[in-house]
């Protein structure tokens, strides 16, 4: 199964944000709904994100009155994976010849990232064994498998590699707070190719590499810069950090299409901040019984500007801070902190001196 497709002159795709309770899929006929689908997360992953824009403008070739109106919505859905842009733009070259080339350029992007992943499980999981020696203990973070691409995957896709050729030690699925697409999304592909494995909470991660209980991490990338910084979502960072303290490797595996020669570092990068609803919001931690994660924190926390301090039984005799929380989505890796970068061409030793 496709976590997303073109059928039948609709884009189709599977709806991230009901796993794992529910495995559906949503018909998307219009730009609107595409855009609607990737800000909440419906569709998501760099890969995954760059065929979404490339399909959206197909659906904008043959529908919209203005296409080029169309196109600023899709490469704009979501600033920070250069995919979507990419993806988008590169369709949307092909606009002057007409709505079938438009998709038939999608469709080579939806094919060349099948191919990508193929093609990065192998090497991704020849590097692993390679720095770590057989049966690695390796951390990832987010969801980096087939939800995130097409099929297949990029750092989920080389664990999935390793299990395959029964040279699979251990693997940690990172939560990945607010939203949870490690305890989500990693735990349930995991499960389904029938891999035993743990989920952490993401302040772990760096205790377990200190405690000698990984052997690398590996994980993907939203954007690659052309001195080899990594950003990926929140939290990679730490488990650089982690990773560099206890020496042991961090790997990155991204296809070509997520490398941005363009962005000379992660400081030139805009950082996807999704806003305080994701982080204040009760309903989110059911080991609290219903308690709020943060004073005055509600079902609809976060959604009052930032000077209302009005929520909460005794706002204002309590003296709580202003109800507010900061939620960037991703962060930057120093390259100095990366010790490859594994594409569906080439893997780059950073640690080597080697550049992107
Ligand atoms: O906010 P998301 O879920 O789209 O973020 C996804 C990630 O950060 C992934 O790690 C990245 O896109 C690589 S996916 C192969």
């Amino acid at each position: 199964m496709r976590t997303i497709d073109w059928v039948d002159g609709a884009v189709e795709i599977i709806d991230q944000t009901a796993l794992p309770g529910r495995l559906t899929v949503l018909r998307l006929t219009t730009v609107e709904q595409l855009v609607t689908a990737i800000q909440r997360l419906a569709v998501r992953g760099a890969p995954a994100l760059g065929v979404a824009g490339a399909l959206g403008v197909a659906l904008a070739a043959r529908r919209s009155t203005d296409p080029a109106a169309a196109v600023r919505l899709l490469e704009t859905a979501r600033p920070t994976a250069v995919n979507l842009a990419w993806g988008a733009r590169r369709a949307a070259a092909r606009l002057p010849e007409g709505a079938e080339a438009v998709l038939a350029e999608a469709l080579a992007i939806r094919d060349e990232e099948i191919e990508a992943s193929a093609a990065m499980a192998t090497r991704g999981a020849d590097l692993l064994v390679e720095l770590c020696g057989a049966r690695p203990r390796l951390l990832t973070h987010c969801n980096t498998g087939a939800l995130a691409t097409v099929v297949g995957g990029t750092a989920l896709g080389a664990v999935l590699e390793l299990h395959r050729r029964d040279a699979l030690g251990t693997v940690v699925a990172s939560e990945t707070r607010p939203l949870l697409q490690g305890a989500r999304l990693t735990a349930w592909e995991l499960g389904r190719a029938g891999v035993t494995y743990r989920v952490a909470v993401d302040g772990a991660g760096p205790f377990l590499m200190a405690r000698g209980e990984v052997d690398a991490v590996v994980l993907g990338a939203d954007r690659i810069c052309a001195n080899g910084d990594v950003i990926n979502k929140i939290g990679s960072y730490a488990h650089a950090l982690g990773a560099h303290r206890a020496g042991i490797p961090f790997v990155v595996v991204a296809p070509e299409s997520t490398v941005d020669l363009a962005t000379p570092s992660g400081a030139d990068v805009e950082i996807e901040d999704r806003g305080a609803e994701e982080v204040l919001s009760a309903d989110r931690l059911p080991a609290l019984g219903g308690q709020p994660p943060v004073p005055g924190g509600g079902p609809d926390a976060g959604s009052a500007g930032p000077d209302d301090q009005s929520t909460g039984p005794d706002a204002g005799s309590a003296g709580w801070a202003t109800l507010d929380a900061v939620n960037p989505a991703f962060d930057v890796t120093p390259h100095e902190l990366v010790t490859a970068i594994v594409t569906d061409r080439r893997v780059i030793r950073l640690d080597r001196g080697e550049r992107v």
